[in-house]
């Protein structure tokens, strides 16, 4: 059921994270589905409800750095440099982890991924939670993630307790950086570019693209698909085609694009296209993440 967040509907959530239940929370980002990171019956829920494969690690949400901190068991400078200039925000760290998080949270892999939120809700729930959160996309799995309460309830039922903390602001998910080798290595671009990274760590290692499944527990290449088949096109003329919506991107940057790209591919989700035409993205790193997730979107078998 959608609850809108307030100081109430916060608390309730709270305790039911804190009893082991599942609450969905808007983060910056997308939406997230979140349990107690440190109670793996908990966590086993999450996979339950998404129909996700065990192969794919969640991402531990913390209220401040400093729980972030005693979830790892090493704080590397790299780490230190990114946390100070980019949380709370959508930068997600993987780091080795400590041995109190569980191995269900981290797929098996010594390496926790963990992501301090700047959502004010996603903040306060925290805050009153008192434990760590592992939280993926609230969506089942390789369907399109949520940004806002609606798709959450309609991608995983009516049962679940979701708080409604209305459109995220960001509409990607967060990049994704490993700092468990001798080099950064970007594993998921987002909003977070390469060059912003670069600027505080030095040169990132890139594999995302040629990397198969086993190497990066998580990053299927068919993800993020709406239902009806998606097309990336160069213009609406090569939309022949009748039945065939198109997304345009229609002069905004990267941000504006990112922020309603997933909301928008709801909508024409539900309203019997034969196809869904996109826009190309031009070149340039501002637009990494979003490429990323419109050749996903457009992967077929
Ligand atoms: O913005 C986001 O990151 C959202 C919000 C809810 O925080 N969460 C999200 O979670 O997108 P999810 O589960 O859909 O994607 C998490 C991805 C995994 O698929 C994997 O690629 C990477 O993060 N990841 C997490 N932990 C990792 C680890 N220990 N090692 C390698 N990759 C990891
Ligand atoms: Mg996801």
């Amino acid at each position: 059921m959608i609850h809108p967040a307030n100081p109430e509907s916060i608390a309730r959530a709270a305790e039911r994270l804190r009893g082991g239940e599942l609450v969905a929370f808007p983060t910056e980002t997308v939406y997230g589905l979140g349990a107690h990171a440190l109670d793996a019956r908990a966590v086993a829920k999450i996979f339950a409800v998404k129909g996700r494969p065990y192969s794919s690690p969640l991402i531990v949400h913390v209220a401040s750095l400093a729980q972030a901190k005693s979830l790892a068991a090493s704080w590397p400078p790299a780490a230190e440099a990114l946390a100070q200039r980019f949380w709370p925000g959508p930068l997600t760290l993987v780091l080795p982890k400590n041995p109190q998080v569980p191995d269900l949270v981290t797929a098996g892999t010594p390496t926790v991924g963990l992501r301090w939120p700047a959502h004010p809700v996603a903040q306060a729930l925290l805050e009153a939670a008192q434990i760590p959160l592992a939280a993926p996309s609230a969506n089942r799995f390789t369907q399109l993630s949520p940004t806002a309460a609606e798709h959450v309830r309609r991608s995983l039922g009516e049962e679940l307790f979701i708080l409604d903390g209305g459109p995220t602001d960001i509409g990607l998910e967060s990049t994704v950086v490993s700092l468990t080798g001798a080099q950064p290595l970007l594993l998921r671009p987002g909003m977070v570019s390469q060059p912003e990274l670069e600027a505080i760590v030095g040169p990132l290692l890139s594999r995302a693209e040629e990397m198969s499944v086993s190497a990066a527990p998580g990053l299927h290449p068919q993800h993020y698909q709406p239902r009806t088949p998606l097309y990336l096109v160069p213009s609406l003329s090569f939309v022949a085609e009748k039945n065939v919506a198109f997304l345009a991107l229609a002069g905004q940057s990267a941000p504006e694009f990112a922020r309603t790209l997933y909301a928008k591919l709801h909508e024409l989700d539900q309203q019997g296209w034969d196809a869904i035409a996109v826009e190309q993205p031009p070149p340039g790193p501002e637009w990494d993440a979003v490429r990323d997730r419109l050749f996903r979107a457009a992967k077929k078998d």
